[in-house]
């Protein structure tokens, strides 16, 4: 869940180096280090810290890098701990003789490995599993291999997965790339070429990508790139041009990127419905979806599976998909999953959704369910990202690039795309009447407009928002299509201002989570007029009952709701089925103000990691 990136070309690289680390922090905050060529030394400055703490160390005009050919090489890293805790000399790059490395992922077999180093006389000075990858390397090396055999020999004994950036001292015109298991890509440029561990790092500076698979390496060297697989022979791969801007990845006038990406919202949806849905509202065209008609009809049984956020815009498909097909669908945490020996087989289907399509719990459950035969299809935002990349089909959702940690326009795309697909699997079925459908087609077709609408209160919102900053509880309450928002705003709430926060299906209340109200909890209530409104009155009330303070989230003109909640968020009242992202607006909105409010790192939360590459 580390960023790493790597330079190779005729500029000098420490503000590449630097920028791209920049685009990455949301992979990782704790500690960061960059190393450059210098009169054919290999310099590393790391420190203990964010980025910010990193650009005082570099800074210094007697750090920089000098070329060798007229070739400037640079590696940089910005670190999720994993093994060993955050600190300078656990920061990257790592060095062991000639050799230097950036390292994202886990070694699994790295204390067997730090053994063996060891017992051969190697002196290491982190608790890291990747430096003992350096050693590794350094320990072929040393031999009179050349810089790419030692790399090459040393990953076989590696077991766990990395993506690793490496320079040799001894070879100055070369940098070596490996991927295995956590996301790599390569920036193609004019005789320059860069790598990293996402896109938006390197869009400043190119827009032509090669994906590369697991056990895939990259040499790089003056104007030239090379990619070879684990048995050392060169293979051809294919650019791809993105067309994402740098202006995505920037705040735009936001404080936060969460705040931006949140008022990107409707344009999201919009980009995500766009070329899906016919004029008259009749069809529906899923292109990316390559399920044939037949494929449609055979389909036995559904999977939902995906982590956090993701796994929330699943319960809202698994509601939606069993409600418009009556096809059974099966819920998962990607992380049960892959373990728990589930009954998947031959005519199943697994939807995985995720945001960066990079997730490893969510990755390897798509293996898993492959392994047993199932077609999958992937809600993803990341083309080119390894579910995306393994997956039968992918239903993009274009959310643009997401950068805040917490999770927002992702979601709102996600369910976007859950609409889409339940509808066209329900009408393919003709478990879906083309007359009820319409008018809920016309419905999500407007949703970037109720969003914009919903907009108009942020201020109000914001308002009651920081009334509650201080408070240690929240519980947020939904029945039916709304608990999985519950689900949500208690998940924002909690990732972004450590509130403990508790969404619980407003059922389900009395059979515990009741204990907790008293006069100082929030209870945020989602009671939209659905078929469940009457019900969650009742809920509300036994709330009120006990003098939990009541801020309910409703449609718009219900009096009778505004007048016995303490607090009223009105929402437009439209099709059950579209309101889950209606009422997502507000519990994000929430959220967002209590933190800021809070003063904690709204776009970085502590502990946690935008793309979460390890298990
Ligand atoms: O990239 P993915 O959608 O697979 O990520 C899944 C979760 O890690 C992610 O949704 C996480 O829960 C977010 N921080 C929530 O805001």
């Amino acid at each position: 869940m580390c960023g790493i990136v790597g330079y190779l070309g005729y500029r000098e690289p420490k503000e590449i180096l630097f920028k791209g680390l920049k685009r990455l922090e949301y992979r990782g905050y704790d500690s960061a280090g960059i190393a450059l060529f210098q009169e054919g030394k290999i310099q590393v400055k790391r420190c203990l810290g964010k980025l910010s703490q990193l650009e005082e160390v570099i800074q210094e005009a007697s750090y920089h890098s000098t070329p060798t050919q007229n070739t400037y090489i640079g590696i940089g890293h910005t670190r999720w701990a994993t093994h060993g805790k955050p600190s300078e000399k656990n920061a990257h790059p790592h060095q062991a003789g000639p050799i230097v490395l950036v390292h994202n992922g886990i070694i699994e077999n790295y204390a067997l490995l730090r053994e063996k180093l060891l017992s051969k006389g190697h002196i290491l000075s982190s608790e890291t599993d990747s430096e003992v990858v350096a050693y590794l390397i350094y320990d072929y090396f040393k031999k009179g291999l050349s810089f790419e055999e030692a790399v090459f020999l040393a990953i076989q004994e590696l077991k766990g997965s990395y993506s690793l950036g490496i320079l040799c001292e001894e070879e100055p015109t070369k940098l070596i790339a490996v991927r295995n298991g956590t996301p790599l890509v390569v920036g193609v440029g004019e005789k320059e070429n860069f790598i990293a561990s996402d896109i938006p790092a390197l869009l400043e500076y190119t827009k032509r990508f090669m994906y590369l698979n697991d056990h895939e390496m990259v040499i790089f060297t003056p104007g030239h790139l090379q990619v070879k697989n684990i048995e050392g022979r060169e293979i051809k791969k294919e650019i791809n041009y993105i067309n994402w801007t740098q202006e995505m990845v920037e705040k735009g006038g936001y404080q936060h990127f969460m705040l931006k990406e949140i008022h990107e919202q409707p344009q999201a949806i919009i980009n995500t419905l766009q070329d899906r849905v016919s004029k008259d509202k009749h069809a529906l065209y899923l292109k990316d979806l390559k399920l044939s008609e037949a494929d449609i009809k055979n389909i036995r049984k559904i999977f939902l599976v995906a982590c956090g956020t993701a796994f929330h815009a699943s319960m809202v498909g698994k509601y939606l998909i069993e409600e418009m097909t009556r096809i059974p669908c099966e819920l998962d945490l990607a992380s049960e999953f892959r373990y728990r020996d589930p009954i998947i087989k031959k005519g199943d289907l697994l939807i995985i959704t995720s945001q960066s399509g990079e997730t490893a719990d969510s990755l390897a459950a798509l293996r898993e369910a492959k392994k047993r035969g199932a077609t999958v299809i992937s809600i993803c935002n990341v083309k080119g990202s390894s579910i995306d990349r393994e997956s039968d089909s992918t239903i993009y959702t274009y959310a643009g690039p997401e950068i805040g940690v917490a999770s927002t326009k992702a979601f709102m795309t996600q369910l976007t795309v859950f609409n889409l697909l339940a509808i066209h699997l329900g009408l393919t079925l003709k478990t879906l009447s083309l007359e009820k459908a319409t008018p809920y087609v016309q419905d999500l077709v407007r949703l970037p407009y109720y969003v914009e609408e919903i907009l108009k209160q942020e201020p109000n919102i914001k308002k009651i928002a920081q009334k509650f900053y201080r408070k240690k509880t929240f519980l947020y309450l939904g029945r039916g299509l709304s608990f999985p928002i519950a689900l949500e705003g208690a998940l924002k709430l909690k990732e972004i201002s450590y509130i403990n926060a508790e969404g619980y299906a407003a059922g389900e209340m009395k059979h515990g989570p009741i204990a907790l109200v008293d006069d100082d909890t929030p209870v945020i209530i989602l009671a939209p007029q659905d078929k469940y409104y009457e019900k969650v009155l009742s809920n509300l009330e036994e709330i009120k009952a006990r003098e939990g303070i009541v801020i309910a989230i409703g449609s718009e003109g219900d009096t009778h709701l505004e007048k016995i909640s303490d607090y009223f968020i009105s929402i437009p009242k439209k099709s059950d089925n579209i309101t889950p992202l209606l009422l997502t607006l507000p519990v994000q909105l929430i959220a967002y103000y209590i933190a800021v409010k809070k003063g904690t790192d709204v776009d970085q939360p502590r502990n946690l990691a935008k793309s979460v590459t390890v298990e």
